[in-house]
């Protein structure tokens, strides 16, 4: 939706006045899968899909917002008892909820907002969500609040609010996300280093299941869980050992058999994607996309058997991927559904995709939808 389309709707719910304009994007994520709370690497870029939300402080203490896809409306206040009923509006809450807590002053608004990021598809709508208000009550009330804490605004509404205990790299890809670039990140430091990524020869293609398994967050939960008590077990041994970030798979021998055979699986899996990224790095600095590729796979193969949050659609769209010769495919984001992720050469593009989509559909009764990676800004005023 175009800044004109939002502000019409606007003006349609909530009169003449001209409100402000603020977007902010989903993410994909190169490789760097269930790392980022872990305290390791990721490897994402923001999108040219996201959330736009028109925006007006109304001088009150409500805020009373209209989610035009669903057409639905919600007003709720300020404080914490305050919190509205509707999933969508409580993100928007929470952010408000968040900002407070870290001394930033939000009064009541105005506000309609429209996303073109698919639901559940592993892209981060929600974190484009909380990224578009984060950033724009941070500039509105003038809170001067950097863009890191804007960030972790919308990661602790999350937590907070929406009952996932999820890693930094969606809010952050929303808020830092650089057109033509991809982000290194390193989630123990926050330090960060900006990629150009434009792949000569290739392209990034997202392959959506259109399936979206329930009770996702809480497997996600649980992934997570898993991760900290491996690595609890590991510290008695290695003080030093805060996340699985800085535990080798020796160490994590050691502690074998004071975990169960689940969280060794799981903390296997998270040390070994961590020596992936970096090593995707090093390829990516020569150029080499089929080693980029092939790691790519090996994370899927990581995801599905060790961490085991892929799916029978995910793991047919992976096969495809390697049958069609694609240098590299694996499932994207928490898993449970949504997207592949794949690097496909240029002149294998079209038969890879019409011939994914006819097998897959196939075998499920619908074809997977399909979106070229278009990577984009972070968070911004328009
Ligand atoms: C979700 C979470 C992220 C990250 C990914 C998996 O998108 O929000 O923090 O953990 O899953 O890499």
């Amino acid at each position: 939706m175009t800044k004109k389309e939002i502000t019409q709707i606007f003006h349609e719910k909530f009169g003449n006045e001209t409100p402000e304009v603020y977007a902010s994007p989903g993410r994909i994520n190169l490789i760097g899968e269930h790392t980022d709370y872990n305290g390791s690497f990721v490897f994402p870029g923001a999108i040219d899909k996201g959330m736009i939300a028109a925006i007006r402080l109304n001088g009150s203490n409500k805020v009373r917002a209209y989610a035009a896809d669903l057409n639905e409306s919600a007003e709720f206040g300020l404080d914490e008892a305050d919190a509205p009923k509707p999933n969508w509006a409580r993100y928007i809450f929470g952010v408000c909820r968040e900002t407070i807590k870290r001394g930033g002053k939000v009064g009541g608004f105005d506000t309609a907002f429209s996303g073109d990021v698919p639901l559940g598809a592993g892209m981060s709508s929600s974190a484009a969500l909380e990224s578009t208000y984060a950033f724009a009550l941070n500039e509105l009330f003038h809170n001067g609040i950097d863009k890191f804490e804007l960030a972790r605004i919308g990661q602790s509404t999350e937590h907070n609010y929406v009952g996932v205990k999820c890693g930094i790299m969606d809010q952050f890809a929303s808020i830092f996300g650089k057109k033509g670039h991809l982000i290194r990140l390193d989630t123990k430091s926050m330090e960060y280093a900006y990629f150009p990524f434009d792949p000569k020869g290739y392209k990034l293609v997202l392959l959506d299941s259109v399936v979206k398994h329930e009770l996702a967050s809480s497997a996600y939960n649980k992934r997570r869980e898993s991760c900290e008590a491996a690595a609890r077990a590991i510290s008695k041994r290695h003080p030093e050992v805060k996340f699985l970030r800085d535990a080798s798979m020796e160490m994590l021998n050691e502690a074998k058999g004071e975990i169960s055979a689940e969280d060794y699986k799981r903390a296997e899996y998270v040390i070994e994607e961590t020596q992936r990224v970096l090593d995707v790095c090093a390829a990516l600095e020569k150029g080499d996309y089929e080693t980029v590729g092939q790691k790519m796979y090996e994370t899927h193969h990581g995801m599905s058997k060790l961490y085991e949050v892929s799916c029978d659609e995910l793991d047919v769209l992976n096969d495809l991927a390697k049958k069609y010769g694609v240098t590299g495919s694996r499932v994207m984001g928490g898993g449970f559904g949504g997207c592949t992720i794949n690097l496909v050469k240029d002149e294998l593009y079209n038969t890879f995709i019409d011939g994914a989509k006819k097998e897959f559909k196939a075998q499920f009764g619908h074809e997977p939808k399909v979106y070229d990676v278009v990577i984009n800004d972070g968070a911004r005023k328009l």
